[in-house]
C-alpha cells in the first residue's frame, strides 16, 4: 500500500541517522551529560524518537495544521463553547521571558511580577463581576464550578449547617453544572424552564427549607436569554439561608453592562477562554477563575494572592480554606493572555465587545428566523437556538445535516443537540469579532441549505464532500475510541 508522505506520522517517516539538526562536534572527551550527571541518572538506551530531517518535521506539522479548522481560518459560530478570536498581541505578552523563564518554586520576591499580574487581574475581575476576592487557579469552567461548590460546602460546614445538601439547577444549564454539584456531594434538583425558556421563581418555593444549599444559575442561560426575575430568585434563596452560584461562562453577554455581584450572587466563575479571548483548544489549557463575596473569602483555595506593603505575596495561612485546587497557581500563560486583553480593551472596550457580541447574535437571529424556527423570540443575548424538529419531520433533514452542510462552505458547525430541552437544536454564537459580511455569508449558506432540504434532501445527507474528513460514525467513535495510532508503515530500521 502506498501511503502519501503527508499522511504518515513522524514515526512512520523515521530513518536511522536522519537528524533534523547539526550540532558542532564537542571538544570535550566525554559528553557533557556524562560529566555532569551521576551514571544512575543517565539513560541506558537511546530514546525511541523519530529520526527525520527538518523539512520533514516542518511539512508534517504544516500539513496537520491544514487539516484542522480554527477561528483563524473561518467563521466558527459555536454556541456555548464560544470560539472567540484571540488577538495576537496576547501571545507577545505571554512569551515575555520574565514569565516563561520563571520556575514555579521560586520565591515570592523572584516571582514579584507574575504575582502582581495575578493580583491585578483578580482586581479587574472583581471590578467586572462586583465580587470581593477570588482565585485564578481553576483550569477550566467546570473546574471553577467544582471549586465553587467546595466553597459552598466549606461555608455550610463552618456555619454548622451541613444538612444543606440540596442544590437547585435549572434544566437550561450547562451539563457541567449538575455534574460539578453532584461531584461535590450535593443532591441536584432540576428546575424546569417555562415555555418562554425562563426560570419561574415560584418553582423554587417547594425547596426553600433547611435542606436548601442554593442554586446554580447561568445568566444569560444557554438559550441566550437573560433571567429578568433574578432579583426575586436571589431574595428567595438568601431568605431560606441558601447561596447563589453564577456560572459566568456566558459573561461575555453582559460584561460591562451587568454584574453578578449586584444581582445577588455569592460565587461566580468566569470562562476566560470565552470572555477574555484566551485560547481554548480541545478542552484546554484554560482558566476558570472563581470570585466570591466578602463572607466567603476565608474559604478560597490556597495560596491566597495578597497585596502587602512590600508587594504581592502568596498567603498560605488561611485555616478555613478548601486547600489547593491546581498545580502551582493554575495556567499562568492563559491568565497572562486574559490580563493583556483586559488592559488592551479597557473598561469601555470590554463593554463595546459585549454590545457587539449581542448585536451580532441578534442580527443573525433576525435574518435566520425567516427560514428556520427560532423558538424563543428576540432579543437574545450573545447566542440563540434554532429548533429543527419541523425540518426533520417534513424533509428528513436533521440538525447534523445542516451542521455538516456548513462545513462544505468553510463554516464551522454551530453547537448541535444542546441544550437538551430544544429538539434538533442548533445553537449559534457569532461573537463580537465577526464582520457583517461574514454574518451575511453564514445566512446565505444557511438559506441555501434550507432550500436544498426541500429540493434534494439526499444531497444534503451527503455533505460535506470536500472536507478532509467527511462524515464519521459518531456513535462508534464515542463508544470505541481509538486513542493510539496503529503503524501502517514499517520503520525502515525495524524488521
Ligand atoms: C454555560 C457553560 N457553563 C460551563 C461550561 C464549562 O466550561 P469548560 O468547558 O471550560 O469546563 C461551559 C462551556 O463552555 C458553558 O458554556
Amino acid at each position: 500500500m502506498i501511503i502519501r508522505p503527508d499522511r504518515r506520522t513522524l514515526f512512520e517517516s523515521s530513518r536511522p541517522g536522519a537528524p533534523g539538526y547539526q550540532l558542532p562536534h564537542a571538544d570535550s572527551p566525554k559528553p557533557l551529560t556524562e560529566q555532569a550527571l551521576p551514571s544512575q541518572l543517565l539513560r541506558q538506551n537511546k530514546a525511541a524518537l523519530p529520526e527525520v530531517s527538518e523539512i520533514e518535521v516542518v511539512r508534517h506539522f504544516t500539513n496537520l495544521s491544514r487539516r484542522n479548522f480554527g477561528v483563524d481560518l473561518g467563521t466558527y459560530p459555536l454556541g456555548s463553547c464560544t470560539m472567540k478570536y484571540n488577538p495576537k498581541v496576547n501571545e507577545d505578552a505571554a512569551e515575555l521571558r520574565g514569565f516563561t523563564h520563571l520556575h514555579p518554586t521560586q520565591s515570592d520576591e523572584d516571582a514579584a511580577g507574575t504575582l502582581e499580574l495575578y493580583g491585578q487581574l483578580l482586581e479587574c475581575l472583581c471590578e467586572l463581576t462586583g465580587m470581593d476576592g477570588g482565585t485564578l487557579q481553576p483550569m477550566a469552567g467546570a473546574h471553577g464550578e467544582f471549586v465553587g461548590m467546595k466553597i459552598f460546602r466549606a461555608a455550610f460546614r463552618h456555619r454548622g449547617e451541613e444538612q444543606r445538601t440540596r442544590l437547585l439547577v435549572p434544566d437550561s444549564s450547562h451539563g457541567t453544572n449538575p455534574a460539578s454539584a453532584h461531584l461535590a456531594g450535593f443532591e441536584v434538583v432540576t428546575i424546569p424552564s417555562g415555555e418562554d425558556g425562563l426560570l419561574n421563581p415560584s418553582l423554587l418555593d417547594p425547596y426553600l427549607d433547611e435542606k436548601l444549599a442554593g442554586i446554580m444559575l447561568t445568566n444569560p442561560s444557554t438559550l441566550g436569554l437573560f433571567e429578568p426575575q433574578i432579583q426575586e430568585v436571589a431574595d428567595k434563596i438568601h431568605g431560606a439561608g441558601g447561596l447563589l452560584y453564577y456560572d459566568g461562562a456566558n459573561f461575555n453577554a453582559v460584561m460591562g453592562r451587568a454584574r453578578p455581584g449586584d444581582m445577588g450572587f455569592d460565587v461566580v466563575h468566569l470562562n476566560v477562554h470565552k470572555t477574555l479571548s484566551t485560547p481554548h483548544g480541545g478542552g484546554g489549557p484554560g482558566a476558570g477563575p472563581v470570585l466570591v463575596g466578602k463572607e466567603l473569602l476565608p474559604y478560597l483555595p490556597l495560596p491566597f494572592i495578597q497585596r502587602t506593603e512590600s508587594g504581592w505575596v502568596r498567603d498560605w495561612d488561611r485555616p478555613l480554606s478548601i486547600g489547593k485546587v491546581a498545580q502551582w497557581y493554575g495556567n499562568t500563560g492563559v491568565l497572562i493572555r486574559a490580563y493583556t486583553y483586559v488592559l488592551c480593551m479597557g473598561g469601555e472596550g470590554l463593554k463595546r465587545a459585549t454590545d457587539l457580541a449581542v448585536l451580532n447574535a441578534n442580527y443573525l437571529l433576525h435574518r435566520l428566523k425567516e427560514s428556520y424556527n427560532a423558538p424563543y423570540p428576540a432579543p437574545c443575548k450573545h447566542e440563540f437556538v434554532l429548533n429543527l424538529k419541523g425540518l426533520k419531520d417534513c424533509c428528513g433533514v436533521n440538525a447534523t445535516d445542516i451542521a455538516k452542510g456548513l462545513i462544505e462552505y468553510g463554516i464551522h458547525p454551530p453547537t448541535v443537540y444542546f441544550p437538551l430541552i430544544v429538539p434538533e437544536c442548533l445553537m449559534l454564537e457569532p461573537t463580537e469579532t465577526e464582520t457583517k459580511e461574514s454574518l451575511d455569508h453564514l445566512v446565505q449558506v444557511m438559506e441555501e441549505l434550507r432550500e436544498l432540504a426541500d429540493r434534494d434532501p439526499q444531497a444534503l445527507h451527503e455533505l460535506p464532500q470536500s472536507s478532509e474528513v467527511r462524515r464519521v460514525d459518531e456513535v462508534r467513535a464515542a463508544r470505541h475510541p481509538v486513542l493510539s495510532h496503529q503503524m501502517r508503515h514499517k520503520r525502515p530500521d525495524k524488521d
